[in-house]
């Protein structure tokens, strides 16, 4: 159940003060990814929530992304596509900028990732000021793609992300 999978989260979480500057708190999920029984447990808990047949394909955002997108692509059968930091991918790319707290960071995917129309669930693992998911949302979008969803396992609710993507949903595993 819903609360069941939270707690698995909450578990699972590594906080990191001071990484990867003095005075942030990071929350390191490497523990979750490397115990497979709650790995699967967590992916399935995804699939189940948005329901196999709501997406046509699936995304994941650099990097930690791509671990749960590869995983929920192959637990449907369907294919995943990378979004990527500016610079990766080899070919023709829509590409979107977005402000870090100091600077600017950008992000890309292939314009041809998707097939018009094709519905894209879009998964990280952190929902933090939303500046990378909107990004990528965007992006999806450009790219031809409807948005079927954005699921993250954590999302860090003290600051503005759920709201800086609203009207969109935001599915969470947990929120804290
Ligand atoms: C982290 C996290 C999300 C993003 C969330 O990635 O994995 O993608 O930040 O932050 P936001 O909501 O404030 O945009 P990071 O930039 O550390 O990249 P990495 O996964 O490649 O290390």
């Amino acid at each position: 159940c819903v609360a069941d999978l939270a707690e698995l989260v909450a578990s699972h979480i590594v906080d990191v003060p001071d990484f990867p500057k003095p005075g942030i708190l990071f929350k390191d999920l490497t523990p979750l990814f490397a115990d497979g029984p709650v790995f699967r447990e967590v992916i399935d808990g995804i699939v189940a929530y948005h329901g196999a047949g709501s997406f046509d394909v699936v995304a994941g955002i650099e990097a930690r992304g791509f671990v749960l997108a590869a995983a929920i692509a192959y637990a449907t059968g369907l294919g995943v596509v990378p979004v990527r930091k500016a610079g990766k991918l080899p070919r023709e790319t829509h590409r979107a900028s977005y402000e870090l707290e100091y600077g600017e960071a950008a992000l890309e995917v292939h314009t041809d990732a998707f097939k018009p129309g094709e519905r894209v669930l879009v998964v990280d693992d952190v929902l933090a000021t939303g500046g990378t998911a909107a990004t990528t949302l965007d992006l999806v979008e450009r790219a031809g793609g409807t948005v079927a969803g954005f699921t993250v396992l954590l999302e860090l609710s003290f600051l503005p992300g759920r709201d800086r993507l609203a009207p969109r949903e935001v599915h969470a595993l947990l929120t804290v």
